[in-house]
């Protein structure tokens, strides 16, 4: 077993980027906690500003993180001319709405996922942050952390050839309670968007746009669902699985499976990733653990792009947004899950 150092990869992001940036965070549940905490690892990623609908909340979030400023309103912390990118923490439901908030105030955009709830939404953000000429990209954090950066490298060596099948899931016990955000459809609730989004993606990364869907979900009582099941096929002839559940503790992974062996992702409950690659007469096993769970790795490529002038992530680029967006549209049409108000 070998232990990826992940804290040489964070040195070296910190010697690639140049300019420090003022960062605003939109929201202050509990992802947003956990992305100011990676942030504070990052010398040039200024805690500036944090906005909240309550400005007690804000206070307290700046007084924990640091912050130099604090707004109990998301419209004022966009006003304020020292913000240069925001993160936007808040539920699905309202990523659309904030984001174009934040880019027509001319910020930089980093967008929690799923950018928004369907294709079209997702198209006219994209659209508003080209209008603007301002840097956006969906919070899809794996690609970014080490463990992937190494399957990556695997992949493109070919050394195990050509990639046959994928297997994700992403599935932990969340108790159903109709208030929660994960069952509460106003916000966009339910496993697909909220988690089955990442199996999703890693299966789009690698295997491109499929060419047809096959789908169930097991919807809860709300109409969000509790659990999706999802049979991909491609043009040519390969297949694809996504699984996931907020109905019991299977865990995340991927499996990969080639024409010379299998690669494995796994994440631990403590947030370790584990790479597991099984060549023909080999087997190389290692175990990261990046620290503050590793979204630094995501806020790292945003400041890259910025300074490079880059208005999109090559590694998460617009488009692949769109298309996962997309792809997530034919699951739900397949499966019944709907968005009231928000669904042609
Ligand atoms: N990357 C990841 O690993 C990861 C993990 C968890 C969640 N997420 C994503 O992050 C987003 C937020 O998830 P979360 O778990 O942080 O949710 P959360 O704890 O409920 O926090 C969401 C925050 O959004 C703000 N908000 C604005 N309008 C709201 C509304 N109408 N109802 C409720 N909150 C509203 C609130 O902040 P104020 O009250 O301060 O305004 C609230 O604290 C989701 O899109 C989710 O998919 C990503």
């Amino acid at each position: 077993m070998i232990a990826g150092d992940s804290k040489e990869s964070l040195t070296l992001c910190k010697l690639i980027i140049m300019k420090a940036y003022n960062w605003g965070i939109l929201g202050t549940g509990n992802i947003a906690h956990k992305f100011a905490r990676a942030l504070m690892l990052l010398d040039n990623g200024h805690l500036y500003a944090v906005g909240s609908r309550d400005a007690q909340k804000a206070a307290a979030f700046a007084s924990e993180f640091g912050f130099t400023k604090h707004y109990g309103s998301y419209e004022e912390m966009l006003s304020d001319p020292g913000v240069e990118v925001v993160y936007i923490s808040s539920p699905h439901s309202h990523h659309l709405e904030h984001t174009l908030l934040a880019l027509r105030n001319g910020k930089h955009v980093l967008c929690e996922k799923p950018m928004s709830l369907n294709a079209p939404e997702v198209t006219v953000m994209a659209d508003e942050a080209r209008k603007q000429e301002l840097f956006l990209m969906e919070a899809l954090w794996p690609p970014f952390q080490p463990s992937y950066v190494k399957a990556d490298e695997i992949l493109k060596s070919g050394k195990l050839g050509k990639l046959l099948h994928m297997r994700g899931k992403f599935a932990f016990v969340s108790p159903y309670e109709p208030e929660r955000r994960t069952y509460d459809l106003k916000l966009g609730g339910g496993s697909l968007l909220d988690i089955g989004i990442y199996p999703i993606m890693d299966i789009l990364r690698y295997m491109g746009e499929p060419e047809s869907v096959i789908a169930s979900s097991v919807l809860a009582p709300t109409g969000a669902d509790e659990s999706t099941s999802v049979i991909f096929r491609f043009s040519d002839g390969r297949m694809a699985e996504a699984y996931s559940s907020f109905g019991n503790m299977g865990g995340v992974s991927t499996e990969f499976n080639f024409e010379n062996g299998n690669l494995n992702l796994t994440r631990g409950r403590d947030r370790s990733q584990h790479l597991l690659i099984e060549y023909p007469n080999d087997v190389d096993d290692r175990i990261f653990t990046p620290p503050a769970q590793g979204y630094q790795y995501e806020a790292v490529e945003v400041m890259n792009c910025l300074d490079r002038g880059l208005t999109e992530s090559r590694v998460v680029p617009l488009s692949f947004s769109i298309m996962l967006a997309r792809t997530l549209d034919a699951v739900r049409e397949k499966t019944g899950i709907k968005y009231p108000g928000r669904d042609r």
